[in-house]
């Protein structure tokens, strides 16, 4: 039995910051961010007592509502962030916590701006297995508690957010979560994107704040260019496995990094502009949710029909980058 997804939702905090804030905090301008990346403003979680598990609470609480689930019949929530509210308990325990839903079991998944797609794909085995009727997952993170608003170069690419969705066994063996490849490459992408304070090789000390190393740290060209090149092979991997053609994809839903990365996977897959989701421009990166939230605005905006092809794809820190398969059911 193939996974579906068949409820949606996604949680914006009303905190904006525009590229103008950004021109008043930082040697930066809005026609370069625009230029060169595609985002105009992100969203961010600006109540200090708030966490990811907040944004990920209201996305679940949602969820449950527009699917008319019962919380007691939740079996297994799934969060992948790479911004958990503490290292441990995990994310999706506390999201446990607010919704109450004491018969799931609950994990995280890390692997960044990949992390909703390995996620999905990890949940959709277990609805295929048949040991599960329901899994929820969430995508969320709070990029703005580990961004240093002083470097210009990774400010100005991220947001908050969270989108999430729930999977049941498919009405039919041709819809659903038909197909997906996943990738890991640790010996090309661990010095390139990473967060190197905080962990068990450099715990937290007065050192380790005073030389920033609770900030995400990127080399943002040698990232672009492995971002372009993963997204588009395996989007081709994905099509050609299926004998999908560019006019039979739907959407392409690709992670919204920089509107250059999104535009170039589309051009190398030969799918036309008008069937590409973009949203970076409002929202920035807010890397584990960047595809479900685009999926809720899809879903929402009525653009989700019987038998859509839709192509996801994402990359990320690791390095890690995945595509996934889904037809609208
Ligand atoms: N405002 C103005 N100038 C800036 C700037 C900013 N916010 N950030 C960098 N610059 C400057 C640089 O200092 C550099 O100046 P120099 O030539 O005098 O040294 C110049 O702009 C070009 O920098 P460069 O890093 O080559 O720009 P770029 O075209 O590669 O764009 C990124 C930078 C970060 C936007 C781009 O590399 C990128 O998007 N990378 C991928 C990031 C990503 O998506 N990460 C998450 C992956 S999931």
């Amino acid at each position: 039995m193939n996974a579906a997804i068949t409820v949606t939702a996604r949680y914006l905090p009303e905190g904006v910051l525009s590229n103008q804030d950004l021109e008043r905090m930082l040697d930066t301008n809005d026609e370069w961010i625009r230029s060169r990346t595609g985002i105009s403003e992100r969203r961010i979680l600006r109540d200090p007592k708030k966490a990811t598990s907040y944004m990920c609470g209201e996305v679940a609480s949602q969820l449950l509502q527009k699917r008319g689930l019962a919380v007691e019949d939740l079996e297994l929530i799934i969060v992948a962030t790479m911004t958990p509210d503490m290292l441990f308990p995990s994310t999706a325990c506390l999201v446990q916590d607010i919704i109450g839903a004491k018969n799931a079991w609950a994990f995280d998944i890390n692997a960044a701006c990949s992390g909703f797609l390995y996620a999905l794909n990890t949940a959709s085995q277990f609805i295929k297995a048949g040991t599960h009727k329901n899994v929820m997952v969430i995508g969320a993170d709070k990029m703005s508690s580990i961004i240093d608003y002083t470097d210009r170069s990774t400010a100005i690419l991220f947001g908050d957010g969270a989108g999430g969705i729930i999977l049941e066994a498919a009405e039919s063996e041709d819809c659903g979560v038909l197909d997906a490849r996943m990738y890991s490459d640790g010996r090309s992408g661990k010095d390139h994107l990473l967060m190197k304070g905080g962990g068990s090789l450099n715990p937290a000390t007065h050192d380790t704040v005073d030389q920033h190393l609770h900030y995400i740290y990127q080399d943002g060209r040698m990232v672009f260019k492995s971002a372009v090149t993963s997204m588009a092979d395996v989007a081709a991997e994905i099509m050609e496995r299926n004998g999908l053609t560019s006019d039979d994809v739907s959407w392409l839903v690709p992670h919204q990094a920089n509107q250059r990365i999104i535009s170039a996977t589309a051009e190398r897959m030969g799918i036309d502009e008008s069937k590409v989701i973009s949203n970076v421009g409002r929202y920035g990166n807010t890397t584990a949710g960047t595809i479900p939230i685009c999926l809720s605005e899809l879903d929402d905006g009525g653009h989700l029909r019987h038998g859509s092809n839709l192509v996801l794809v994402s990359f990320g820190a690791g390095y890690t980058w995945g595509g996934v398969y889904v037809k609208w059911q």
